[in-house]
């Protein structure tokens, strides 16, 4: 009989990378994935911590699973991730209906786990998780071979570092993830070189703070410039890409390796967070606006065509209108290609939450996150507008999500010279611009030129392919 398992993953990249390689290991004991929970005899959740909302949205599916879980003594449900980290030995003994909770560095050992709970659920029931300074996942779960059962087959995540040592004054993440470790430069080429000869075409590189890897090897501190190098050279990757950066110490060898790395896609997604050095201060971030501002420019006068994206938390402990002024000049002056903005959310056990009081009243935070979307459309809108009439790089994802295009895509299918399905597809360019316009399928995971006719804020669109 088939065996299926079923997995949500919540956050950030590094738990969709996790969530990879625990299929992997779930597709190695024979097992395969579906899209219906009620077929699964596993169910995993992949969650995370770094917001309230985050972990209330696990805490209703799992009580969503109360009955369900009741009349199936087959079936297996696995926390894992960051919040399985937070709340360890907790969510066992609430939630009844939990069988495995497994932190973020222990995961290599989550078929055993698995297998374990399934001979029998009620008396194996366990949590594995990460004691300080251990790095027992490093390297066992990451250099295991992966199966190509990835979405989008021709990209891929590789991870250089695990944990966060910047102890920002609001982030649960080197709580839950733990200590910086970077990756052996060549364990990282060698996982780049098998996922290229299995197809991969764009690497992103992944780390909270990617570009403070380091590692030393026969004498020599290697840094994130020498990860970019060794990586570029493989034959057969044409896109390569990184982040998340974080602003202070950034090495200028990073962006002169992005300059003349053709490669390297010329994109940054390096948070500020906030305009305010008293704000900046206080989340204990290490630099200031003004040092934050020199970076990007600097930054800009390397790497020709770079895009800048961004995170901002509003409603920071103390965050005044001035305060919050100061973030709209910020985003004003460096005008982002796009940015995530956050509502402050207290995480029990951070620096903030022990002595700031969370003292922002909702409706401000709600108008401040407003006040910056609102903003970050316009100057999003009005930077869009250069690429019209002009060729964009785009590598092609897929078919667009919008299904009414689709459809009424379907049926100029057969008008098509070539006989081609053409359909509305979606792509992005190296500066990561969302771009759709119409194509064959038979270009998904390809790199083609793309005209521009049209721009809004969130998406460029092309009149059709001039070229591959
Ligand atoms: N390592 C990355 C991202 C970490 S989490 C970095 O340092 O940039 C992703 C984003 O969540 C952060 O950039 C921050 O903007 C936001 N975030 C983290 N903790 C938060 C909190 N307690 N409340 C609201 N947003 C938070
Ligand atoms: Fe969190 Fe700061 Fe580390 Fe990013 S750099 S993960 S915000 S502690
Ligand atoms: Fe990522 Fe959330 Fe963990 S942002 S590192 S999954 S707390």
């Amino acid at each position: 009989m088939k065996q299926w398992y079923y997995i949500e993953t919540m956050g950030c990249q590094m738990n969709k990378l996790d969530s990879e390689l625990v299929e992997n290991q779930l597709l190695d004991l024979g097992y395969q994935q579906t899209d219906d929970i009620k077929q699964a005899q596993v169910i995993i959740y992949n969650t995370c911590s770094v917001r309230q909302h985050a972990e209330d949205k696990v805490i209703s599916k799992i009580g969503q699973l109360t009955r369900w879980h009741r009349e199936q003594p087959e079936v297996v449900l696995a926390v894992i991730g960051c919040m399985a980290q937070r709340w360890g030995e907790e969510l066992l003994d609430k939630y009844k209906q939990v069988d495995i909770v497994c932190g973020p560095g222990k995961l290599h050992r989550l078929s055993e786990m698995v297998q374990r709970a399934r001979e029998n659920r009620r008396d194996n029931r366990c949590a594995a998780l990460d004691e300080a300074g251990e790095d027992e996942c490093l390297e066992r779960l990451d250099i295991l071979p992966r199966k190509t059962n990835r979405v989008k087959p021709f990209q891929a995540f590789v991870r250089v570092m695990r944990g966060c040592n910047n102890y920002c004054s609001y982030c649960i993440v080197p709580y839950v993830r733990g200590p910086e470790r970077s990756r052996p430069l060549e364990n990282i080429v060698q996982e780049a070189r098998r996922l290229i000869e299995e197809g991969v075409r764009e690497i992103t590189l992944l780390g909270q703070a990617v570009n403070k890897y380091r590692y030393i090897s026969d004498g020599r501190t290697l840094g994130l410039a020498d990860v970019l190098e060794a990586v570029h050279e493989i034959n057969g990757l044409q896109r390569l890409r990184f982040v998340t950066s974080y602003p202070r110490n950034f090495d200028e060898k990073i962006l002169q390796s992005m300059a003349h790395l053709e490669k390297v896609c010329p994109y940054l997604h390096i948070p500020a967070q906030s305009g305010s050095n008293r704000i900046l201060r206080a989340m204990n971030r290490r630099y200031t606006v003004e040092k934050y501002l020199e970076l990007i420019e600097k930054a800009r006068s390397i790497v020709t065509g770079l895009t800048v994206a961004g995170d901002f938390i509003v409603g920071f402990p103390g965050e005044t209108d001035e305060d919050f002024q100061a973030t709209v000049d910020l985003m004003r002056k460096v005008r982002y290609k796009n940015c995530f903005i956050f509502r402050y959310s207290p995480r029990p056990g951070t620096q903030a939450d022990d002595n700031l009081a969370d003292d922002v009243p909702i409706e401000v935070k709600q108008q401040r996150n407003q006040d910056l979307l609102d903003l970050q459309n316009e100057i999003s809108n009005e930077d869009n507008q250069q690429f019209i009439g002009q060729s964009v790089e785009v590598l092609v994802e897929g078919p667009s999500k919008n299904p009414h295009l689709n459809e009424k895509q379907a049926s100029e299918q057969l008008e098509n010279d070539q006989k081609k399905p053409v359909m509305q597809m979606v792509g992005r360019t190296g500066g990561d611009h969302i771009v759709v316009f119409k194509g064959p399928e038979s270009q998904i995971g390809e790199i083609v030129n793309v005209k521009v006719n049209r721009a809004s804020a969130l998406t460029l669109f092309g009149e059709d392919i001039i070229g591959c």
